[in-house]
């Protein structure tokens, strides 16, 4: 069988299933060792080289498995970083929030300085490998609760030549136990509501620890609730959020913070996504 007839025989059965043609041309490149997807096209005379290979990835994709699982990567901004069923799939609404962070951080601080800056919750670390990679002078934490999350962040953090440093523990714990202070938290924390739909691609494959939301053990509300003990002076807050917890979110804000200004802001799908905190 040659390239092009695969991908003609396997985007038809992907195309029933509505998985995007575009999956099995990824697994194409993936198996096949091709530079790119429009290799799928100019080398589509030659003969597939790994064809079982290929069909068993395309068993898991017919089976709604994200294709970034089963080729062990994804790409998060300028980076190619590896996943597994251990972390969340980095997406699109992530590097918006990164993109809003590299926007604003200089309305709060010099860029210049050396800011002390926290992901919570890395999963892959690619947040905290993209503020590194746009600024380079911060210090960046990457921690999660999750230690099989954390592995798979230290390989990237590793694999990226970025010194970045990796805390495992509970929201803002393991800064408070080894006394380390922030200028910056920047967190894309679980944060899917009880009966919000989800696809079943996420539900069945994605880590439950990585999605769900729960209004009596959340990771916003550990951070507000124990901010002072983190802060050195002022500490700006760039959160991930879903819609659904403006309300909750406006509580969590009265009942912790005193001396603060906010602003939540919509992704470019026009949903409200983020939360921007700046705490005096
Ligand atoms: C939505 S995922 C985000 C992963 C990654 N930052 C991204 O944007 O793709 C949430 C992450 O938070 C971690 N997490 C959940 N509860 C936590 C907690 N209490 N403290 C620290 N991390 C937590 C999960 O293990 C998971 O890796």
């Amino acid at each position: 069988m040659t390239i092009a007839e695969a991908y003609s025989k396997y985007a038809k059965l992907a195309k029933e299933k509505d998985i995007y043609s575009m999956d099995v041309r990824r697994l194409l490149v993936h198996y096949e060792h091709l530079r790119d997807q429009l290799d799928v096209i100019t080398e589509g005379k030659r003969e597939m080289q790994n064809l079982p290979a290929f069909e068993e990835g395309m068993k898991r994709l017919l089976n709604d498995e994200p294709v970034e699982y089963i080729i062990g990567e994804a790409e998060f901004l300028t980076r190619k970083l590896k996943v597994d069923r251990r972390v969340l799939i980095p997406r699109l609404e992530t590097e918006e929030l990164v993109a809003t962070f590299s926007e604003r951080i200089g309305d709060y601080f010099n860029p210049r300085n050396m800011l002390a800056v926290a992901d919570i919750g890395t999963g892959s670390g690619c947040i905290a490998i993209a503020v590194k990679d746009s600024f380079p002078n911060f210090f960046v934490y990457a921690s999660d609760v999750s230690s099989d999350a954390l592995e798979v962040a230290k390989e990237n953090l590793a694999g990226s030549g970025e010194e970045i440093t990796p805390l495992l523990g509970d929201a803002l714990e393991p800064f408070i136990k080894s006394g380390r202070k922030l200028d910056v938290i920047i967190s894309n924390p679980p944060y899917i509501t009880e009966g919000e739909y989800v696809q079943p691609s996420v539900t069945n494959f994605e880590p439950e620890s990585a999605l769900l939301f729960k209004e009596d053990d959340n990771v916003y509300q550990k951070i507000l609730s124990r901010l002072d003990e983190v802060k050195k002076g002022p500490i700006v807050l760039f959160f991930e959020i879903s819609p659904e917890l403006v309300d909750y979110l406006n509580k969590l804000m009265v009942k912790y913070l005193k001396d603060y200004s906010y602003e939540f802001m919509e992704d470019s799908n026009g949903f409200v996504r983020f939360l921007v905190i700046d705490v005096n």
